[in-house]
């Protein structure tokens, strides 16, 4: 796998803090020239914002930082451009196989699934406390690392 996508509904809680774990293991893996990361929302509404302060503190107390991270949201040509694209939730799944343009190219699939092999999701902790962000920051880690892998394998 070369390159993947992150997609949850506002692009500012659960699909930076999967892009930024990602990119952190990454580098510590010696694979970030080989693969291609970015996340995206589902919606508009928070395009251009950093990371919600909770998930970017959720983060920072594991070492992560995810304050250079911006928002956008998902956009047709990322239906090309990406070859894995991993929803947090089945709600996102199902809106990016309604999104998707004929001819795209990209695997869509739930990111538990696709990682684990897990029909879980991962929650969303925005109406949620300081714990829910922990959770979602364990639930992407433990997703994330079996992406590298994949990388690594050449998966
Ligand atoms: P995310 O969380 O999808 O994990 O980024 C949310 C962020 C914002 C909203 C909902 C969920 N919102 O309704 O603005």
């Amino acid at each position: 796998m070369r390159s993947i996508l992150f997609i949850c509904l506002g692009n500012i809680c659960r699909s930076p803090t999967a892009e930024g774990l990602m990119l952190n293991h990454l580098v510590a893996a010696g694979l970030s020239h080989a693969t291609r990361v970015d996340s995206a929302g589902i919606g508009g509404w928070h395009a251009g914002d950093p990371p919600d302060p909770r998930a970017i503190a959720a983060a920072r107390k594991k070492g992560v930082d995810l304050t250079p991270l911006r928002a956008r949201q998902v956009r047709k040509t990322d239906f090309s451009d990406f070859e894995l694209i991993v929803g947090m939730d089945r709600q996102n799944v199902a809106d990016l196989r309604r999104l998707a343009p004929a001819g795209s190219t990209a695997r869509i699939g739930l990111c538990l699934e696709e990682a684990l092999g897990l029909p879980s999701e991962v929650p969303d902790p925005y109406y949620e406390d300081e714990q829910a962000f922990d959770a979602v920051f364990d639930l992407c880690d433990r997703a994330v690392r079996a992406f590298v892998e994949q990388v690594r394998a050449g998966n």
